[in-house]
């Protein structure tokens, strides 16, 4: 997640639904907060144009156009984080477009038989992928609502309790049933997972998640307990915080801009995640991730690790 904004979807008003994902600014009532408000609007605007002008659009000739037309309507007044093709020429507007950068996480080519695991699915890119590669169950884990989120405290107390409620996951619906997926939304937070009720799993995935999260290290500690197999780890890193070598470090930044807890150095992430018990801790692959509608890039490590 970029590090500037939070996206969280589908919202209306202060966490508006709007055409790249979904955010909410976190630094309530100064000009970050006007100014962000004022784009989301503006977003707004713009996927309801877009709806319109689908809706207006030739009419469709056969029940396939029909069906494909319908989907696009429901693509194009959804908020999207994610970029997924969802088949017949519809890809959704995502703000992150992860098919670039798929081999450079090391999945496996094949799934068959797997069990597998996505923690803070969101849209349901990874989740949707693992199906894709033939895992036999695929799980996705999200919260329910915006408010589950670890949001600091003076900030939930500025939002309004409807969008505190705001249901997160409307484009995992969306996509699950344009793809006919069998992938299982299933609610609740890493920090609750455990082998006991969830089983365990031979691939689980947490992407983007951990700086958003208050604690991290238990958050890594609840992955390796549902971990049998492999696990990949991708998170954005600042490579400034790793100028000496040897010395872990991280930036506290509080969830006080848009949720970001932490801004991690790739030497303090490797270290946190041996630290959850995980071995032969690895990082696979650095890259930029370019943010649309942003000068900045993201700049991004992936981790694979065994149980
Ligand atoms: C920035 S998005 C990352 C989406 C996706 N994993 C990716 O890599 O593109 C963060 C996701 O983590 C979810 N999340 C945040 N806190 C969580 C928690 N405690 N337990 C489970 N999911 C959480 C959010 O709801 C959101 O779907």
């Amino acid at each position: 997640m970029p590090s500037r904004r939070i996206r969280l979807g589908q919202f209306s008003a202060g966490i508006s639904g709007n055409r790249s994902g979904a955010f909410v600014g976190m630094r309530i009532g100064g000009a970050w907060w006007e100014q962000a408000y004022a784009t989301l609007v503006e977003r707004r605007k713009r996927t309801r144009n877009e709806a319109r002008k689908l809706k207006a659009d030739p009419a469709p000739t056969g029940p396939g156009d029909a069906a494909t037309a319908a989907l696009q309507a429901r693509v194009a007044a959804q908020g999207w984080y994610h970029s997924i093709d969802l088949g017949n020429g519809v890809v959704t507007p995502g703000e992150f477009d992860h098919r670039h950068h798929l081999q450079r996480y090391r999945i496996p080519e094949r799934l068959d038989g797997k069990r597998v695991l996505d923690i803070g699915t969101f849209d349901g890119f990874w989740a949707f992928e693992f199906e894709r590669r033939g895992a036999s169950q695929v799980v996705a884990l999200d919260l329910d609502t915006f408010g589950d989120l670890d949001l600091p405290p003076r900030a939930r107390d500025k939002i309004p309790a409807e969008e505190l409620a705001a249901k997160l996951g409307r484009g995992f619906v969306i996509a699950h049933a344009a793809l006919g997926s069998r992938v299982e939304r299933r609610i609740g937070s890493v920090y609750t997972m455990a082998a006991e009720q969830w089983g365990t799993y031979d691939l689980t995935h947490i992407g983007n998640v951990l700086v958003h999260l208050r604690d991290p290290a238990h958050a890594l500690a609840r992955m390796r307990g549902v971990t049998r197999g492999t696990a990949i780890i991708s998170e954005t890193v600042d490579p400034d915080l790793d100028w000496q070598p040897g010395v872990s470090l991280i930036e506290y930044r509080g969830g006080t801009v848009n949720c970001n807890w932490w801004r991690f150095g790739e030497q303090s992430l490797v270290q946190m995640v041996r630290d959850a018990g995980f071995d032969d801790v690895r990082v696979v692959a650095r890259f930029d991730i370019p943010l649309r509608d942003s000068a900045r890039n993201m700049h991004q490590i992936v981790i694979n690790a065994a149980a």
